[in-house]
């Protein structure tokens, strides 16, 4: 099949459906994004922009807001068009593949009777305590911020925001421990193809050896983007909380203050997607899929018929030192 993606005709793209629906959701975002900026009848380019001390909270503020730049046009576009429906399609549709998963696959089921062994510590299991409040507060009051429209907008929504911030600052205190303890055992290893390649067995009711270490690649997956995306994530909310800064190395890139805004913006509504959807996936797979995963987050100790089967390769390592 032949794509074009803003006026580029791509090559054939084989491969799986989910490979193409990709492609044409990007090609869509970027032809529209195309025909969008230059054609927005917003206001007028000012030529020059007036700074008195500060660039937003000053009477200058509209004559600021007044050199609009293709940022502003491209952010009121994704704004307007497409932040809400990801953050609507998106977890929808993922809700849709779990629940089907359910019903058609089912949760894998693993002894807990027999011996243990001790996997998280105290201290990670704190840390990842925090990180979940922290995500059941965000991700929630995100949702009412991004849907505040419909939510009638007002006190709801503004107190959502507050409890957005206090969210982020719990999360802070627990994102680079986390990063931190587990570090090494979420580096990439050979088994993460193997596990992809069989989709980590989850789309069989047999209960099989999948190749993973400690953690396999969908954990790994999850790690990375919640630690470094995370990161992201807090320094992009900060940008759009404070606002106001006085970056003198932006002017000599001809952006403005409030361009830092928006690029802020941008980036955070497109990560928060990506976010929540594995927070999700997080979720189901804790509390649903494998049934007595949450014992390993309350006790340290996973059971031997677990990690035979879902971290063989780390299970025969504590076999062989045993
Ligand atoms: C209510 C929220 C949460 C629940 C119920 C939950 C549950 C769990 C469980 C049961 C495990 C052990 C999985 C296993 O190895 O069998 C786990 C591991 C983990 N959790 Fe969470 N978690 C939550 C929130 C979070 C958050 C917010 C983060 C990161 C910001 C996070 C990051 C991780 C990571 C990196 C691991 C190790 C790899 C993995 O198992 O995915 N969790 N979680």
């Amino acid at each position: 099949m032949v794509y074009h993606m803003a006026g580029v005709q791509l090559t054939k793209v084989k491969g799986l459906p989910m490979k193409k629906f990709i492609i044409f959701l990007f090609g869509a975002v970027l032809l529209n994004a195309r025909e969008f900026i230059g054609k927005v009848p917003l206001v007028e380019s000012a030529k020059e922009v007036h700074f008195t001390g500060s660039h937003l909270n000053s009477p200058e503020l509209l004559h600021n807001i007044l050199h609009y730049q293709a940022w502003g046009e491209l952010f009121v576009y994704f704004q307007v068009h497409w932040f809400r429906l990801l953050f609507g399609a998106v977890s929808i549709a993922v809700l849709v593949i779990f629940l089907l998963h359910y019903l058609v696959i089912g949760p894998k089921v693993f002894s807990h009777e027999g011996r243990k062994f001790y996997i998280f510590s105290l201290f990670q299991r704190v840390i990842h305590w925090i990180a979940a409040l922290s995500f059941i507060i965000i991700v929630p009051t995100g949702f009412m911020i991004v849907f505040g429209k419909y939510l009638g907008g007002g006190d709801l929504v503004l107190n959502a925001r507050y409890l957005h911030d206090i969210g982020a600052v719990i999360f802070l205190v627990s994102v680079i421990p986390m990063f931190l303890m587990w570090l090494i055992p979420m580096l990439p290893t050979i088994d993460d193809i193997k596990w992809l390649f069989i989709a980590g067995g989850y789309l069989t009711k047999k209960k099989i050896e999948v190749p993973a270490g400690k953690f396999n690649a969908g954990q790994k997956l999850w790690f990375w983007l919640a630690t470094l995306g995370g990161f992201v994530m807090i320094l992009s909310g900060a940008v759009m909380y404070f606002q106001d800064f006085d970056i003198t190395l932006l002017k000599s890139l001809n952006l403005d203050q409030i361009d830092i805004d928006r690029i802020a913006a941008i980036v955070h509504n497109f990560l928060g997607v990506a976010i929540a959807a594995l927070f999700i996936t997080h979720l189901y797979m804790s509390v649903f899929a494998i049934k007595g995963s949450l014992d390993s987050m309350k006790s340290g100790y996973k059971s031997e018929d677990e990690l035979k089967h879902l971290h063989s390769s780390f299970y025969k390592k504590l076999i062989g030192k045993k």
